[in-house]
């Protein structure tokens, strides 16, 4: 998946927090941390201490999770070079 969309890319993450969860409060940094070798989004909120509520963020939280996936596997391509 390419670099574009909601998350361009957890590297990239802007300075100022944004809240990508309203129902929970959590911003994008907090999931971008517990998304880092997660399966899927519940796990990513399980690891928050929260559930999802409304769901309307759970688009979002998946694409974090494939951004968070390709930028763990670049570092490992990097890593073994
Ligand atoms: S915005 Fe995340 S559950 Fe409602």
């Amino acid at each position: 998946m390419g670099r574009s969309g909601f998350f361009a890319g957890v590297q990239g993450m802007r300075r100022n927090p944004m809240y990508v969860c309203i129902c929970n409060a959590l911003k994008d940094r907090q999931l971008a941390a517990a998304s880092h070798g997660a399966r899927n989004v519940a796990e990513v909120f399980r690891r928050c201490g929260r559930r999802p509520q409304c769901g309307k963020c759970l688009p979002d939280v998946a694409q974090l999770i494939e951004t968070t996936r390709d930028e763990d596997q670049g570092a490992t391509k990097l890593a073994a070079e």
